[in-house]
């Protein structure tokens, strides 16, 4: 196991939609590794998700993990989840509003994501698992579904004079933000 340089935005590596993996290639050892890695990197660099191709490895392979953390103190937990091609569904039209930041990209920024999606995808061992996701849990599924796809959270961005560091965000919206999402994770449960 071993933490791995991520990728900054400008590199094209990001902006490149990664291709699917095979089930002989998840269950090989260079797979498996750079899994055991992702989720390695993600813990170090204190994210909430990464993607595959943020480590310069263009497969469609993320994981996701939310446990008490500091970088987004307002997001319930998720436990550690592996997504192996994954495949998104929006369940609904509904839409809410986000500020959301990323391991490649020095910013954050106002967005809007589903309220609920649906996605398929295989776990680590090869098998499919349905989750069916809301709210912030949602929008961290569809922020690293969307690496996968070449996209960054600030094309998504539709006002860029919310665009902050994050220590100008800490300093002039932390505290609000942090009780606007509460109010909304105690509405939607998550
Ligand atoms: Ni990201």
């Amino acid at each position: 196991m071993a933490i791995r340089k991520i990728a900054q935005i400008g590199h094209p590596v990001l902006r490149t939609p990664a291709r699917p993996v095979t089930h002989d290639e998840l269950a090989g050892g260079a797979v498996q590794r750079l899994i055991d890695d992702l989720v390695d990197t993600m813990r170090d660099a204190g994210g909430a998700g990464i993607a595959a191709n943020q480590v310069y490895e263009p497969v469609r392979i993320c994981t996701i993990e939310v446990d008490r953390n500091p970088r987004y103190p307002y997001k319930p937990p998720i436990p550690l989840t592996v997504l192996v091609n994954p495949v998104l569904e929006p369940i609904g039209e509904e839409m809410f509003d986000l500020n959301e930041g990323c391991l490649s990209v020095p910013l954050r920024g106002d967005l809007q994501r589903r309220l609920r999606v649906r996605v398929t995808a295989w776990d680590r061992y090869g098998d499919t698992v349905v989750h069916e996701v809301a709210g912030l849990t949602a929008g961290t599924f569809q922020h690293e579904i969307d690496h996968l796809d070449g996209m960054l959270y600030i094309d998504r961005v539709t006002d860029s004079r919310t665009l902050t560091t994050w220590q100008e965000f800490d300093r002039h919206r932390g505290q609000a933000f942090a009780a606007e999402m509460a109010a909304f994770v105690e509405r939607i449960g998550s």
